[in-house]
């Protein structure tokens, strides 16, 4: 009797991203405390343990030995009287410089924003963020606060997102500090004492700057740059939240831009707050939040809410004169996936793909010809993907990817440009349950967003130019613990 169809918000509570971390239940936004420490990629998150939307925010915990498993640990951080827990970062203290371990036992230092909830009495754009401080002497299992503060307000209202690093060439701490439309570095010997040494600035519009992250990445022609990050609550790509970066130099006091132009660090709707890991020598591996601050506390999912991006590797590549920062996967996240199930021949129009909807596919075709490629279900329209070779435009469509209980305030249609120069066309599309990352251009061009399909996808188009080839492979993991 009736219809086998369970609920939606049932089928919701059970769908899983299969691949991408996210917490067993309840909110979470910006990764917090990247550290690798003793083969172990700590991630740290911004929580709310009690409830799925945004509240007061605590630190959970989550680690990995691959970045594709994650075991989810107790709270780390949660909120004292000096305030909410938000964003911050964590670093090795390897030599102790603190003097919160000892010489045979450094510890591990998070640096964190103390947010206290303004009283009725205040006006809503007093100070209220701070500084605060813990430290682990158990590999970030617990975490002791420091009594107070270490870095104090001087009369701002945005006044967070500490990211720290040790910086070589000077011998000291330096943090990066997003203070309303500009960054702020300070450095420190002791990780406790703080002077200010600089404000940067550039291409601020009108969303509050959060999440800075600074360092250095090799060019590939025996020199090197740094590279800021700055994530900017309004004015992205695609309307509402995203990442831009500056390439310059930083020579631990200033941090100088080589270029003018506005810069994304992914061009689509859903990737914000991306920082680093530190500790991780040459490499440099990043994770982001995938949502966007426009809809974050309303996306359709039941029990929980946010997960993050794909683990990226950064490196700079040269187009002509430009230095581009580009974020494909780290080579880590290949393991979350089989031999290929299929090989598709060159000019196929239709097929299968993996029936879970979850799978990595893997396109080639010419830049000087128009194509695009569609992925379908019974129950939705098709999302697509389409080259412009006139306008040489990447336009991605989501709106039959997008089911009613979606509403993104923003546009479903997205035009990125091309951003490189080769004569042939590269797309590799991470496809999970509710997202698909695009990456295109050997790494150059980064496109993710969320996606609630009603069913999964389970067909695919290729229509126009003549693919050069075509490889799909399925998950062999399903959930990332
Ligand atoms: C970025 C952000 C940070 C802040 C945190 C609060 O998404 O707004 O600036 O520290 O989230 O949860």
């Amino acid at each position: 009797m009736g219809s086998t169809q369970k609920p939606l918000s049932v089928r919701r509570s059970e769908q899983r991203p299969a691949y991408h971390f996210n917490p067993a239940a309840h909110w979470m936004n910006d990764p917090n405390g990247l550290v690798f420490h003793q083969g172990v990629y700590h991630l740290f998150f911004q929580y709310h343990p009690y409830s799925t939307v945004w509240g007061p925010m605590h630190w959970g915990h989550a680690s990995s030995q691959d970045l594709v498993h994650w075991q989810e640990h107790p709270l780390a951080l949660a909120p004292d009287e000096h305030g909410l827990i938000f964003s911050g970062s964590a670093v090795w203290d390897a030599e102790n410089t603190s003097g919160l371990g000892t010489a045979e036992q450094p510890p591990l230092v998070a640096l964190f924003t103390y947010h206290r909830l303004r009283g009725p009495q205040e006006a809503p754009d007093s100070p209220c963020e701070t500084q605060g401080l813990a430290y682990s002497l158990d590999a970030g299992a617990t975490w002791v606060k420091h009594p107070l503060p270490v870095l104090n307000n001087p009369g701002l209202k945005d006044f967070r997102d500490p990211k720290v690093f040790w910086h070589e060439q000077s011998q000291r701490w330096i943090m990066a500090l997003a203070c309303t439309n500009r960054v702020s570095f300070y450095s420190s010997l002791n990780l406790r004492e703080w002077t200010w040494l600089s404000d940067f600035s550039q291409n601020a519009g009108e969303g509050v700057w959060e999440c800075p992250d600074l360092f250095e990445l090799p060019t590939g022609d025996g020199d090197a740059r740094w590279v800021l990050l700055v994530s900017v609550t309004l004015g992205g790509p695609q309307g509402g939240s995203a990442t831009q970066y500056f390439v310059g130099q930083f020579n631990g006091q200033d941090f100088l831009s080589e270029h003018h132009d506005t810069r994304w660090l992914d061009w689509g709707t859903d990737h914000y707050a991306g920082v680093t890991w530190s500790n991780t020598g040459t490499r440099k591996l990043l994770i982001g939040w995938m949502s966007n601050w426009r809809y974050a506390n309303k996306t359709p999912t039941e029990g929980w809410r946010g997960s993050m991006t794909l683990p990226r590797e950064l490196t700079l590549q040269r187009v002509e004169q430009r230095l581009m920062l580009c974020c494909p996967p780290a080579a880590e996240v290949e393991s979350a996936f089989c031999e290929p199930i299929s090989n598709l021949k060159v000019g196929l129009k239709q097929g299968l793909v993996s029936s879970s909807g979850r799978f990595k596919l893997q396109l080639k075709g010419p830049a000087n010809a128009p194509w695009s490629l569609q992925l379908g279900n019974p129950a939705n329209g098709t999302w697509q993907l389409s080259f412009d070779d006139q306008r040489q435009l990447f336009v991605l469509d989501r709106s039959g990817a997008r089911a009613q209980d979606f509403q993104t305030e923003l546009s479903d249609v997205f035009v990125v440009p091309r951003l490189g120069k080769a004569p042939d066309i590269d797309v590799n599309l991470y496809v999970d349950t509710h997202s698909i990352e695009v990456f295109a251009e050997n790494g150059l061009l980064s496109m993710t967003h969320l996606v609630f399909p009603d069913a999964p996808w389970d067909r695919l188009n290729l229509e126009g130019a003549e693919i050069l080839s075509a490889k799909i492979a399925t998950v062999c993991v399903n959930g990332t613990r």
